[in-house]
């Protein structure tokens, strides 16, 4: 059984303020995470360390080397809060920098060695991964998204549970959360999926169903939930059906 749980900078930070984490949430899903351990390969995302200083930079479409280490600075202090929450709770983190284990093409995972991490979550280790600036082999440099890392880790090492905490329900249409979407849903609701508050230089939630759509086309079934709301997560990490499951 390999769970992989990603959660959204918009639940980690202030996505409208530079720099700005909600230390209250982070603790929170820290203790959410240490009632249901192990297995688990946890990826989280930017959120206002990341975003902003990635926009300021003209990144992705600029080769920027300062903004590269800027942006990437800014979210390793992201991902040290985040690692210290969970190291607390005897959850044995290590930090994986996705700058030097991902090279991208066009914007896309060309290479990165999921059996590292696979062999950390083997020992008893819990791997956390994030959003990340990373080096592109067509382009110069790109930007690649949480979202992204959970969808190739996921297809790479069959992961068993997958599962998405945003700031949002789930994936709206019409007001209403939908249970399930597929990828024939997708032009009914294009319209629909906004961007949330804040900048976001990965698409949003746009972004996030594209991406857990490619993952379906492998069979991966993933589920997008609400881990804003006090015990959401340890119920996802449980397997429970809440939130919107993205289907083959
Ligand atoms: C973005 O990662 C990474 C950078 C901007 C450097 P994500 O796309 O996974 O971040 P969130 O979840 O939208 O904040």
């Amino acid at each position: 059984m390999l769970r992989i749980l990603k959660i959204g900078g918009s639940v980690l930070t202030d996505k409208t303020t530079e720099g700005s984490a909600k230390l209250g949430e982070i603790e929170r899903i820290a203790e959410e995470v240490s009632a249901s351990p192990g297995d688990l390969i946890l990826v989280h995302g930017a959120g206002s360390f990341g975003h902003i200083h990635a926009q300021r930079f003209g990144l992705p479409s600029r080769f920027d080397p300062i903004g590269l280490l800027e942006t990437h600075r800014s979210v390793v202090s992201l991902n040290s809060l985040f690692v210290s929450a969970l190291s607390k709770r005897d959850l044995f983190p290590l930090p994986v920098h996705p700058l030097s284990s991902v090279l991208l093409d066009r914007g896309r995972i060309a290479s990165m060695d999921p059996s590292i991490v696979l062999e950390m979550v083997k020992r008893g280790i819990l791997p956390v991964l994030h959003g990340d600036v990373a080096l592109d082999r067509s382009l110069g440099s790109g930007i690649v998204s949480g979202d992204q890392l959970v969808s190739y880790l996921a297809r790479e090492l069959r992961s068993d549970l997958v599962i998405l905490g945003t700031a949002a329900d789930g994936v709206m249409s019409r007001g209403r959360v939908l249970d399930r979407i597929a990828a024939d849903d997708l032009s009914m609701i294009e319209e629909e999926l906004g961007a949330g508050p804040g900048f976001d230089v990965t698409g949003g939630m746009r972004g996030k169903v594209g991406e857990l759509l490619d993952l379906a086309q492998y069979g991966v079934t993933s589920r997008i939930f609400n881990a804003t709301v006090e015990g959401n997560v340890e119920a996802a990490l449980r397997g429970q059906a809440i939130g919107t499951a993205v289907v083959p």
